[in-house]
């Protein structure tokens, strides 16, 4: 299910990530980001995950020991390519499903632990910035949540991912991931 570096000592950070192909410009842009901080990479393709269910009827499926493993750690990387204006299908399905710490009863006091965790943003698309729209479907879902926004970092793939050009626009969330900072507005 994931890749596993050295997780770096104070911060514990994990990467959540989704793309149509593994190891695409997306891919290979957390990669490097995991890579450099030493964190595990979650790719939720591999994850059993079904889509919202108001009823509930899918608490056998993936979701909740994925989350467990999540919610051990105090900093989230989210991954994702623009796939029409917002986040992959399936990153849009993990964020619905944060829904069932909101709702279920027993799920709340571990929902809570989302609150204060501080979480980032890595991205690719064919466009020098992210669209607005991506952006906020993380950030205000961040907000929500009581998560501290701590940036993104994005590569323009319109030519493919280059790693010289893409790695070094990774370098400054790069450092503020280690150092642990949430505040950010970018
Ligand atoms: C279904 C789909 C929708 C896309 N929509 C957008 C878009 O709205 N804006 C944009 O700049 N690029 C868009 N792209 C381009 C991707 O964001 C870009 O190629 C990205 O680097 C792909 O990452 P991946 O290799 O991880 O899939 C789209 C690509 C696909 C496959």
């Amino acid at each position: 299910m994931s890749s596993v570096g050295t997780a770096a000592p104070g911060h514990r950070s994990i990467a959540v990530f989704s793309s149509a192909r593994r190891h695409g410009n997306t891919g290979q842009f957390i990669d490097f980001v995991a890579g450099e901080l030493g964190i595990e990479t979650i790719d939720l393709a591999s994850v059993a995950l079904s889509p919202f269910d108001y009823e509930h009827r899918n608490r056998h499926d993936g979701f909740e020991p994925l989350m467990r493993h999540v919610l051990d750690h105090d900093q989230l990387v989210f991954a994702s390519p623009v796939y029409w204006y917002t986040v992959t299908a399936t990153m849009k399905l993990f964020l619905d499903r944060l829904s069932d710490y909101l709702d279920l009863p027993d799920l709340l006091d571990e929902g809570r632990r989302l609150r204060g965790k501080h979480a980032y943003i890595v991205c690719t698309s064919i466009c020098e910035e992210p669209p607005a729209s991506f952006i906020s479907t993380f950030v205000d879902t961040f907000e929500y949540l009581g998560m501290r926004y701590g940036g993104y970092a994005h590569a323009n793939c319109e030519h493919g991912y280059v790693p010289a050009r893409h790695q070094a626009g990774a370098v400054a969330l790069i450092q503020r991931i280690r150092s642990g900072h949430g505040e950010h507005a970018a």
